[in-house]
């Protein structure tokens, strides 16, 4: 199989010399696992994470990249696989996604319903689990209240608004640029903020006549959360997803004490093994939705698997809105 293999950790991003593409055998299959023929992969901004040896959990190199994937099952090793031999799916893995053949753990497998095709399904499941989970799940976001999204053209911002809109919010959707919020605005934002040239806590704080946010989505982290924790009502959620900007804010507790707010940290990669039903009635949820034309994967750019490093600086130059996917073939 064709597979793009990291040989060493790429502190200067330069991925193209330290990713390379590969002709490797197969991964083997250990019970518990799925083995599915790969039509398209995710790309995520923890690929560039772990690339550079950054991300939370650590690959020593070699290996090969890759947390999402679209395809056909081709072999079971597990009695309670929620899939048969030939069906489409799509799939979370810790790794092995940018390969022709990739193995799973069977309960991050899900069907793909037959209206959404392998490019659509490669960019569903980590942005979609990651928003509507912990929208739902971690920062009990209802209908009604106040969702404030950063990053909000990014994979996972994006599919928070929709997510957002879907749950009944009124959602206020912060991006760095005019085409990124045109899009948030099209995906059922109803406020936009420019954080090039606005002050998010001014603005957010005049929508919403002085109440403030009931959630802030934050993928971003940096001056832009410490400056919204300051506009968060009372009783106010931080949703805590990412760093994409570089930066681990500090958050100060004075504020959470004083104004009654949560700082709520969540990790999709834990809660799919902390609470695996719960993640599949979410996708349940989820695929209704698609199926009902409520939402769709917002897909940036399609490259072959062997434009991966232009896949990456994609995303690194915050070129990307919605999902850049690699297919195979
Ligand atoms: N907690 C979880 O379970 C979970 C799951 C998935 C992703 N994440 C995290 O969420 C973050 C976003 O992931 P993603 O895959 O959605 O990434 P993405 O598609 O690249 O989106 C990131 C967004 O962040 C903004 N940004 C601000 N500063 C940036 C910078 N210096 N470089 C790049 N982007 C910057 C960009 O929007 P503007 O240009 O508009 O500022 C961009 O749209 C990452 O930190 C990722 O690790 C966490």
């Amino acid at each position: 199989m064709r597979a793009i293999v990291c040989c060493s950790l790429s502190k200067d991003f330069n991925f193209d010399k330290n990713l390379i593409l590969q002709e490797l055998p197969p991964p083997n299959l250990s019970e518990g696992y799925v083995r599915i023929a790969v039509q398209a992969a995710g790309v995520n901004f923890a690929d560039t994470l772990t690339l550079q040896g950054r991300y939370q959990d650590k690959l020593e190199p070699p290996f090969i990249p890759g947390f999402e994937v679209s395809g056909v099952v081709l072999e079971i090793h597990a009695h309670d696989a929620p899939c048969r031999v030939g069906d489409r799916v799509m799939a979370i893995t810790r790794s092995g996604g940018f390969a022709e053949e990739c193995v799973v753990r069977a309960s991050d497998v899900f069907a793909i319903p037959d209206s959404m095709d392998f490019i659509q399904a490669a960019g569903f499941p980590i942005a979609y689990g990651t928003s509507y989970y912990g929208l739902k799940m971690r920062a009990h976001l209802q209908a009604g209240d106040v969702l404030v999204v950063h990053g909000a053209a990014g994979g996972v911002g994006l599919t928070a608004v929709e997510c957002g809109r879907l749950i009944g919010a009124t959602v206020i959707a912060t991006a760095g640029s005019k085409d990124k919020l045109k899009i948030a605005k099209e995906r059922g934002a109803d406020y936009l903020i420019n954080y090039r040239q606005e002050n998010v806590r001014e603005v957010i704080r005049t929508l919403t006549g002085g109440h403030g946010a009931d959630v802030i989505y934050d993928p971003v982290g940096g001056t832009i959360s410490t400056e919204s924790l300051r506009v968060l009502a009372p009783n106010g959620r931080l949703l805590v997803v990412g760093f994409a900007s570089g930066h681990v804010p500090q958050i100060p507790a004075n504020i959470m004490m004083v104004k009654n707010i949560s700082c709520i940290g969540f990790s999709f990669n834990a809660y799919r093994t902390i609470d695996p039903a719960g993640i599949r009635i979410a996708f349940q949820k989820l695929l209704e939705w698609f199926v009902a034309g409520d939402l769709c994967p917002y897909i940036h750019c399609t490259l072959d698997l062997a434009e991966v490093s232009k896949a990456l600086e994609t995303l690194l130059a915050r070129r990307a809105i919605g999902k850049v996917i690699l297919t195979t073939n």
